[in-house]
């Protein structure tokens, strides 16, 4: 099978590359090594083989999930469903009733009409929940399972709800564990050293996407192949490297924002996947590429203008597909009255790599540096690869930018202020100083 590519030559020349020859090796040491900051999280570089011995029961439990239920809704936030959403919406149909069962989210925000809407939708299924939440505490989950639970029980009684509700969390900490263990569920552990943003290959990601009927294996299968190739101290075949050596090169030329570009629509999670692991890992210390993202040719309908002719403090790395799954040729009408037979005959994909290659001309033309990654096809080994990819990358850029990729000490910030406006017993002082903050504003 091909494997993904790597470019960056539209972006810098081979000498600029290699002079961060040195600093990449030493930054991929510093992680392989276990010698840097954060270094108790590093249990995803060993995961797509670590993880093979318990395939078979994730397989089992999803099976199971698939013959008793026509909706799946997984409860997670950030970490905890962004990798499994992303590989499922890049591999099924894009038209969520052609997908059986459906795969629904729950607990990524906490919009009340979000909430409404799935309970009443879920009224006449028969649903089943996989709650995802490495703490077991975060509040955006543990609301969203409260009420679906409560519903679940209600409509299909106590035990065919225990039967449909799989819980992924701390081996021992935590309310959802505590949860889990008195009303006896199926339960799966997220490990200690593996952060949520670098969980996608542990049953956080592996039950929703075999929940979907995706190959697992396979998705692994290319996550192994590529963590291997990107973790060996081997510069010049290493795309990760590569990768780490271009975007801090762009960085220090003052490229602060790296757009991920897609031209399927299908890819839209990737996007927010990779600006998770990217966002989490690097935007500390007031340091860090700001990661934003684009769907082409949708936004050059929107972001086109200022991508091309505004502020140049952006660079793209564009993830091309070279196969579409499927063929859809452009027909021929003896009329054109639309004066589209230039394209009778072509693929519609033909049409979509003219637009990506015009469009990648365009905005280096206008000051910005294209990097390139090239996927063979849109499929679970394909995405493995991608993943394993992007976290050593990611790994060795956060080392290189001075920063700890595996905490995200910023996170807690609002949480503290919410939980004192919410009155949460444990914030009374919180809650006195943020009611006299607001009090003086007044
Ligand atoms: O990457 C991370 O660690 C975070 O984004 C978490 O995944 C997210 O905050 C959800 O946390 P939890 O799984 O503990 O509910």
């Amino acid at each position: 099978m091909k494997d993904i590519q790597f470019t960056y030559s539209y972006a810098l020349d081979n000498n600029a590359l290699h002079s961060y020859k040195e600093e990449t090796l030493s930054a991929l040491r510093t992680l392989t090594e276990g010698t840097g900051a954060g270094n108790d999280f590093l249990g995803w570089l060993s995961l797509p083989k670590d993880i093979r011995s318990q395939v078979s029961t994730i397989q089992q439990t999803a099976d199971r999930l698939r013959r008793q239920c026509d909706m799946i809704v997984c409860v997670g936030i950030g970490g905890s469903y962004l990798g499994a959403k992303a590989v499922i919406d890049a591999l099924q149909s894009s038209f969520a009733y052609c997908n059986k069962p459906q795969i629904v989210y729950a607990g990524n925000s906490i919009g009340e009409d979000y909430l409404y809407e799935l309970q009443t939708l879920l009224r006449d299924r028969n649903f089943g929940i996989i709650c995802i939440s490495k703490s077991g505490t975060t509040t955006e989950p543990a609301l969203a399972f409260r009420l679906l639970k409560q519903q679940l029980e209600e409509q299909a009684g106590k035990e065919v709800a225990r039967e449909r509700i799989v819980c992924i969390t701390d081996a021992k900490k935590g309310a959802l564990r505590t949860l889990a263990t008195q009303e006896g569920y199926d339960t799966f552990v997220i490990e200690d050293n593996i952060g949520g943003r670098f969980s996608v290959l542990s049953p956080v990601g592996l039950l929703p996407i075999a929940c979907a009927g995706l190959d697992i294996n396979a998705l692994l299968d290319g996550a192994e192949k590529m963590m291997a190739c990107c973790t060996a101290a081997d510069f010049e075949h290493n795309p990760a490297l590569h990768y780490a050596a271009s975007r801090n090169h762009l960085y220090r030329q003052g490229k602060k924002i790296e757009l991920l570009v897609n031209y399927h629509p299908k890819l839209h999670y990737v996007s927010e996947w990779w600006k998770q692991l990217y966002g989490e890992s690097e935007g500390k210390q007031n340091k860090g590429i700001f990661p934003a993202s684009v769907d082409f040719t949708t936004d050059l309908h929107s972001m086109g203008q200022y991508v091309q002719e505004g502020e140049r403090h952006l660079f793209e790395t564009v993830i091309s597909v070279e196969q579409p799954e499927h063929k859809v040729v452009v027909p021929t009408d003896d009329a054109n009255l639309d004066g589209l037979n230039f394209l009778a005959g072509k693929r519609v994909d033909e049409v979509n790599k003219m637009a990506e290659l015009g469009t990648r001309l365009a905005h280096m033309d206008g000051g910005v540096p294209n990097l390139l990654i090239q996927m063979p096809a849109l499929n679970e080994y394909a995405l493995g690869q991608l993943i394993a990819f992007f976290e050593v990358a990611c790994g060795v850029s956060g080392y290189m930018l001075g920063v700890n990729p595996f905490n995200q000490p910023g996170v807690e910030a609002y949480k503290k202020n919410m939980f004192a406006l919410l009155r949460k017993p444990g914030y009374e002082e919180a809650t006195a100083a943020i009611e006299k903050r607001i009090s003086q504003q007044r």
